[in-house]
């Protein structure tokens, strides 16, 4: 303690203020403590890491005949979640909205190589629905080894441009309340299997990208929630929380809940919004996903460069809204087609090589709903 904290203290201290004299110590005295604490333990925290993780690799999961249900499985990430699991030989409750396309998807995940696939319709806002497809799963195959859930959707407006707020309020209730009530009915039975959750979150949890900013905070609820939620559980089930950056789906193929509050689809304000960011193949990075679950990753970010974003996240914030705000945001009060990324992604020509043939050409008929 220097000489002038020490007066601070003796000061409020003796001034009865005991509680603000603890504060204005720790104030000074705690950053550079912990700076330092960080820096000692940092380097045997980081090789013990290493060690887990290739006692992990090792002893990988075998989901070969384990049960595995998936929200969100008609489409985009989940249905080749869905894929990668069948590969592994696990059995699957497929869930969503749309029953037609999840049955293709589950004759597809039977020439894959899973033995019994039940397909569920539901829509995870409803509590009733997150419970019923957990009973059915249990009913059928007695028992649940991992919970993915996916189901997401992204808005795509200014939030100033919102004309009817309440319009939004559903990327709440799917994104996160979805997955909370998924969970809160599947932990009875993961607890019995030690079961997994994993949980797609999104990079945009801690990315500020302007027209998403529901989406972002969706998403960084999730995070939270299921952090805290591992915190509660101890070592009885693991989470993994997955933060996706860019994937070949039907989001990124510009299929967008609109600021009236409908499904979209608006290629154009894709290309504004995504620029020259490359997207990555759906089939790569299921299958990435499921090798972590396996492991028993706590986080997975894919791809994995997309993990430095969160270091300028911690250390400079205000450059990532800067440069956000200069290349999405300015210019664009008369058109988005003004914005910086939007030219860029026109003048270089770079569009065939960074986003996958399925996201330059929707298939509307097969998008819509
Ligand atoms: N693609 C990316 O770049 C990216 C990046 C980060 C995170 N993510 C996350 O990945 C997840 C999957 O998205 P995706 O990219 O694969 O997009 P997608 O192709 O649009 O898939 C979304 C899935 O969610 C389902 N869904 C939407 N609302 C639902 C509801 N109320 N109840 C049940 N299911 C519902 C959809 O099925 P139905 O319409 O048939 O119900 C569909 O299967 C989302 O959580 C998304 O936020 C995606
Ligand atoms: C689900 O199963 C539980 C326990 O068997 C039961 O109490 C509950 O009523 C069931 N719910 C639904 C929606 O089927």
């Amino acid at each position: 303690m220097d000489i002038i904290s020490a007066a601070t203290f003796l000061y409020h201290f003796f001034t009865g203020r005991a509680a603000d004299a603890i504060h204005a110590y720790l104030n000074r005295s705690l950053p550079p403590l912990a700076a330092a604490a960080l820096l000692f333990i940092l380097p045997p925290y980081l090789f013990i890491k290493l060690l887990l993780f290739a006692f992990r690799s090792a002893f990988s999961e075998d989901v070969a005949g384990k049960v595995v249900l998936i929200t969100g499985a008609s489409s985009g990430i989940g249905e080749h979640l869905a894929y990668s699991y069948a590969k592994r030989g696990a059995c699957l409750a497929l869930v969503a909205r749309r029953e037609n396309r999840l049955t293709d998807v589950a004759n597809i995940a039977y020439q894959l190589g899973s033995p019994d696939v039940v397909v569920i319709r539901g829509d995870v806002t409803r509590a009733e629905d997150c419970e019923r497809f957990v009973n059915r799963t249990i009913d059928h195959f007695g028992r649940l080894d991992h919970l993915v859930t996916n189901a997401g959707v992204s808005p795509m407006c200014m939030f100033e441009d919102c004309p009817d707020i309440t319009k939004l309020a559903p990327v709440m209730d799917i994104n996160f309340w979805g997955s909370v009530y998924s969970s809160y009915f599947a932990l009875p039975y993961l607890k019995r299997s030690r079961g997994k959750i994993v949980v797609i979150a999104s990079a945009a949890g801690w990315l500020p990208a302007p027209r998403m900013s529901f989406y972002s905070a969706s998403k960084a609820a999730l995070i939270s929630f299921y952090e805290t939620l591992r915190t509660e559980l101890g070592s009885e089930i693991t989470i993994t929380i997955v933060t996706p950056g860019l994937i070949e789906s039907e989001m990124t193929q510009g299929k967008f809940l609109s600021k009236e509050g409908r499904m979209v689809l608006d290629p154009q304000l894709r290309d504004v919004q995504i620029g020259v960011m490359p997207i990555r193949s759906v089939g790569a990075a299921a299958e990435e996903i499921v090798k972590g679950a396996c492991r028993g990753d706590n986080y997975l970010t894919e791809p994995a460069w997309v993990k430095s974003t969160f270091y300028w996240k911690v250390f400079c914030p205000e450059v990532l809204e800067w440069c956000n705000w200069l290349l999405l945001v300015a210019g664009t009060e008369i058109s988005e087609r003004n914005a910086l990324s939007f030219k860029i992604l026109e003048l270089t020509g770079l569009k065939p090589f960074l986003y996958p043939p399925s996201v330059q050409f929707p298939d509307l008929t097969e998008t819509s709903r």
